[in-house]
């Protein structure tokens, strides 16, 4: 197969300020019109994406990150908006349920319009001291897809704090589980009386919400987690990952697991998730119609690949496709799910997308992944580091296009207006040859991560690799892995109204609360770094575990 170097058709189109990008393949080599411009380009691709080599490259590079405008503007509104009240689920709705403390945000309901339900006594926690005091007895509400009827009286909640959390008198209503769902429920119960970790030579304890809570899930992850994956789909569509380019993590984690020994199940029955492995780059680069403005050939497609799925094997429907996942960072990705409810509403969705306005992505359930820039996927992890606090003489830094609503207010108050903000558009040559964007980076105190198109960055992800505290401008976005990660230890979250603030904002910070934001996201980084071969507590780790864990969050107890 031809390799296609769509972001440099990116480039062309965007950069010539039109995005009406014309594909034509010749036998081997790809043609690329901009039809803004007439420029036409082509490239020679042996490899899906040219390896750049040299700073100035990747400089060059970084600065032009390209982005395709979404051809429906606004977003659609969801069909089924999440319920967030008992009284306002719709019918065949599951109540939200609170979660334990410290266990991350609320799950939301699960739709679900089953048969009648029976109630469940689950089985009492394996310490029965411990959970006596932190975890009362939770009853489950179920319904046994093998049709027993097991009716145990539901004992009531003993502990204060969760009595008020939980409604005895709301609905009870049904969802399926499943043996391996127990297990689920077992874990959850297990995490909420964690032991306390108070460091941990792995886990750097500032840098989480609750470093015992995510320890602990993480160690049950790895002993339980089993997930299948679809053999179903056809290449390239299906099971083909993109390794570089803006999109590369949905590749990265596709390739990731299809090797994966420990977690990877081959007998469905004996999965708690199952992975639908479709690369959201290659369905909008093969079956988006070129100019035609529409997601609909990329969303029926999903449509009916999950009804194919879901017809084939009883798992879908069992949960109504809540132990279902995807990995997808086209932004696109969010919003071409929506022509099957179940999968917009119930499957979760690890997308960089993670809009939480748009009533698509839904914090707590989907998981927000993070964007990584891979630029040579021989080697993910190439010139990371970056200086110590006191070798950074620049106050903020930022360079890019003009995409979205943020960036032009960020360019009109800020750049060239003040030596210490180095505000750019595309850096100048004449500022990249005296240093570059990497350098900029690795020498900035702080690195500026407006949204574009959509509230997502690659930025957020290589400030950190360049150890350089991330500035996030993007309102409602919701950050990477917030179940665990607290991102006021390492990052800051501006306001898009106070980007004329924003050097005071950054002054007002300490030179003491500098230096420890600095070492914190110089320790974040390895959590959000590829390695060819997972390790523990790596990005691939890290997502998968942000899928388990909202997936316990899911496990509906009431
Ligand atoms: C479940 O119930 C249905 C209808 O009542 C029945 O046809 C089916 O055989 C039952 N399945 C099992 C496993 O008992
Ligand atoms: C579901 O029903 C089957 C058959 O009666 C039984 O063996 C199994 O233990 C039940 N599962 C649960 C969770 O009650
Ligand atoms: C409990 O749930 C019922 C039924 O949904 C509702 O009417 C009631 O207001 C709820 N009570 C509280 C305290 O939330
Ligand atoms: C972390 O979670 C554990 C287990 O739920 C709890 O015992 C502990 O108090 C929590 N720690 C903090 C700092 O919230
Ligand atoms: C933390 O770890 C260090 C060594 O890694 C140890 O000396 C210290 O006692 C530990 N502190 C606590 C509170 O466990
Ligand atoms: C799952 O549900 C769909 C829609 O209700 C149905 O068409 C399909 O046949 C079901 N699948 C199985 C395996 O029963
Ligand atoms: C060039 O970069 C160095 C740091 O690498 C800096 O000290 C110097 O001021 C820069 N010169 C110009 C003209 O920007
Ligand atoms: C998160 O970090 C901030 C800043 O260090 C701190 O003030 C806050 O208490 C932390 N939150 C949690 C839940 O640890």
């Amino acid at each position: 197969m031809l390799g296609i170097d769509l972001e440099a058709a990116r480039r062309l189109g965007c950069g010539a300020g039109g995005w009406k990008t014309l594909l034509v393949l010749v036998t081997s080599a790809a043609v690329f019109f901009s039809s803004g411009t007439g420029r036409v380009s082509i490239w020679f691709s042996s490899s899906s994406f040219p390896a750049f080599s040299s700073q100035s490259d990747i400089a060059a590079s970084s600065s032009n990150e390209e982005r395709v405008p979404p051809p429906i503007t606004p977003p659609p509104p969801p069909l089924l908006p999440p319920a967030s009240s008992p009284s306002s689920a719709p019918p065949g709705f599951l109540a939200p349920s609170p979660s334990p403390v410290g266990y991350g945000p609320k799950a939301p309901p699960l739709r679900s319009d089953g048969p009648t339900s029976t109630t469940f006594a689950p089985p009492p926690h394996a310490n029965k001291d411990r959970s006596a005091v932190s975890s009362p007895p939770e009853p489950v509400s179920i319904k046994n897809n093998t049709n027993a009827t097991t009716i145990s009286p539901v004992p009531p909640p003993t502990a204060s704090s969760y009595a008020e959390e939980v409604n005895a008198s709301a609905p009870v209503v049904p969802i399926s589980l499943r043996e391996t769902d127990i297990q689920l429920w077992q874990a959850k119960r297990e995490i909420a009386v964690a032991p306390l970790v108070l460091n941990d030579s792995d886990l750097y304890a500032p840098l989480f919400l609750n470093v015992s809570v995510f320890k602990r899930s993480y160690e049950l992850m790895e002993r339980i987690l089993k997930v299948y994956i679809y053999k179903e789909g056809e290449k390239p569509l299906f099971h083909t990952p993109v390794l570089s380019g803006i999109y590369a993590s949905e590749g990265w984690f596709m390739k990731l697991m299809e090797e994966n020994e420990q977690f990877v199940v081959q007998d469905p029955d004996k999965a708690h998730l199952f992975y639908l492995p479709y690369s959201s780059y290659q369905l909008r680069h093969h079956l988006y119609v070129a100019e035609s403005h529409s997601m609909q050939p990329i969303s029926s497609f999903l449509r009916d690949y999950v009804n194919s799925i879901s017809a084939k094997y009883p798992f879908w429907n069992m949960s109504r496709g809540a132990d279902h996942f995807l990995v997808a960072c086209h932004d696109w990705a969010t919003y071409t799910t929506k022509l099957h409810l179940e999968l917009q509403n119930n499957a979760i969705k690890a997308v960089c997308n993670a809009d939480a306005s748009e009533g698509i992505f839904v914090r707590g359930k989907d998981v927000s992944l993070p964007e990584t820039y891979v630029r040579n996927p021989k080697k993910p992890r190439a010139s990371i580091g970056g200086n110590p606090a006191s070798k950074r003489p620049i106050l903020a830094f930022f360079a890019g296009q003009m995409h979205g609503r943020v960036r032009p207010i960020l360019i009109h108050h800020w750049k060239e207006k003040d030596d210490d903000m180095r505000i750019y558009e595309v850096l100048p040559k004449k500022v990249a040859r005296n240093m570059s964007y990497i350098q900029h980076m690795k020498s900035s105190r702080y690195c500026i991560c407006p949204m574009g198109y959509e509230v997502n960055s690659p930025r957020i992800v290589e400030a950190v690799s360049f150890e350089c505290v991330p500035v996030v401008i993007a309102d409602n976005f919701v950050l990477p892995f917030e179940e665990v990660l607290n991102w006021s230890a390492f990052s800051m979250v501006v306001a898009e109204k106070d980007i004329p603030k924003l050097k005071e904002i950054l002054l007002g910070v300490s030179e003491r609360q500098y230096e420890v934001m600095q070492m914190n996201v110089k320790r974040l980084k390895k959590h959000f770094l590829w390695n060819e071969k997972p390790l523990k507590y790596d990005l691939f780790h890290m997502i998968l575990h942000s899928v388990w864990f909202n997936r316990l969050g899911q496990i509906q107890q009431q």
